[in-house]
């Protein structure tokens, strides 16, 4: 597929630890319901009916690119992660968190999940993909993703959100062969699945891991790492044979040891604000993102610029001429107000700057 030219490809240099002349900047969930705009559209549709009709997930794509002109440095696909087991079969319905119908019960139930041409059923986010790439018109990068095996595993059986991961993490301890039965499922079909965002249109990657932090560094060792290793190292297999390049990779594992999680051998890792990027068990080889409090966005503009500074000062110690992405440390919350996103935005220019004092 033929796109328009690329005009801003900092965070494409910055994700494989090149020189940039600032950080780039994005921060996760950028097109989310702290937009009135967003707020809108979805009071017209279900956030699914969003995301499986292309038009309409490239409109929200655009929203913070179009709000923010010049000042946020990708774009993110409009989806979620919970779009894979949907592929395989679950029903996921959001009201307000996401609630699974049927969650798996015991692994028996795994019979149930059609892992076979999965990519098949995700036809929509390749093409909402595509249609993004176009109407972006080489503004910025566009960023596609999937959830990590752990992570998916932990919502299909939980069937939703949980804070003691109780199911999930029964089923590791008493069934561990069928749990990595389960995770090499989920693994192949996150390969096939970023390999298609890749041919549709995404110019980086990034495996979402929000539960990587609720396992011991043990466990997340025996049940997520040797999972998002082969997700890199066969997506960028795939892309090789395919003849379609080497496109950068993020590991985002919440909560996770960062030196751990760079043992995966991801182009990024992503930091939560738990981490300082100067720790030195950090490879320096890695490039990072990440990784201020959402809640600082809360805190007003002398609060944001205060941390912003603190946290470019950071980073410019332990990536001295960047190879830094910033970005929250996660997901941005309901209650902000865009315009302190915008002074967000602004001070990292400012303050991540390599002329900047
Ligand atoms: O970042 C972006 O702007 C791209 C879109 C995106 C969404 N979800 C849209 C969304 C991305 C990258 C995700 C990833 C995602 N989804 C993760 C990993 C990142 C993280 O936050 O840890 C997870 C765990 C999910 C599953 C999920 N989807 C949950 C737990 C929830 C409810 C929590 C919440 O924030 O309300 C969702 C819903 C969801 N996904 C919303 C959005 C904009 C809000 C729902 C709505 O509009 O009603």
């Amino acid at each position: 597929m033929s796109f328009p030219p690329l005009k801003n490809d900092l965070i494409l240099r910055a994700a494989r630890g090149q020189h940039t002349e600032r950080a780039p900047v994005w921060v996760m969930r950028q097109a989310g319901r702290y937009l009135p705009e967003f707020r809108e559209l979805r009071q017209k549709y279900d956030f699914f009916r969003l995301c499986q009709t292309p038009e309409l997930a490239t409109q929200v794509t655009l929203q913070p690119i179009d709000r923010y002109p010049d000042l946020i440095d990708a774009a993110i696909i409009f989806s979620d992660i919970l779009v894979i087991p949907q592929a395989m079969g679950m029903e996921v319905l959001m009201n307000p968190g996401p609630v699974f119908t049927t969650p798996l019960d015991v692994p028996e139930d795994m019979q149930t999940l059609q892992t076979d041409h999965i990519n098949e059923r995700l036809q929509y986010v390749f093409d909402a993909i595509s249609l993004t790439r176009t109407r972006l018109a080489g503004r910025v990068p566009l960023i596609g993703f999937c959830g990590a095996p752990w992570t998916l595993m932990c919502y299909m059986i939980e069937g939703g959100a949980s804070k003691t991961l109780q199911k999930s993490k029964t089923w590791l301890f008493k069934y561990p062969d069928q749990s990595k039965a389960l995770l090499q499922r989920l693994t192949t079909a996150c390969i096939a699945f970023l390999v298609g965002q890749v041919e549709a249109g995404a110019q980086l990657l990034q495996v979402f891991d929000s539960n990587g932090g609720d396992l011991s560094p043990h466990d997340f060792a025996q049940f997520s790492l040797p999972y998002v290793a082969q997700i890199v190292d066969g997506v960028r297999q795939q892309l090789e044979e395919r003849g379609l390049g080497r496109v950068p990779m993020i590991l985002f594992a919440k909560g996770a040891s960062p030196a751990l999680a760079a043992t995966a051998n991801y182009d990024t890792v992503g930091l939560d604000w738990t981490v300082d990027p100067r720790d030195s068990s950090i490879p320096r080889d890695v490039a990072l993102q990440g990784n201020l409090d959402p809640a600082v966005l809360y805190g007003g503009r002398g609060a944001i610029e205060r941390e912003v500074k603190r946290m470019c000062a950071e980073f410019r110690v332990a990536r001295p001429t960047t190879g830094w992405i910033a970005n929250l440390g996660h997901g941005i919350t309901p209650g902000v107000d865009p315009d302190d996103l915008e002074w967000f935005f602004q001070c990292v220019h400012k303050y991540s700057s390599l002329d900047s004092k």
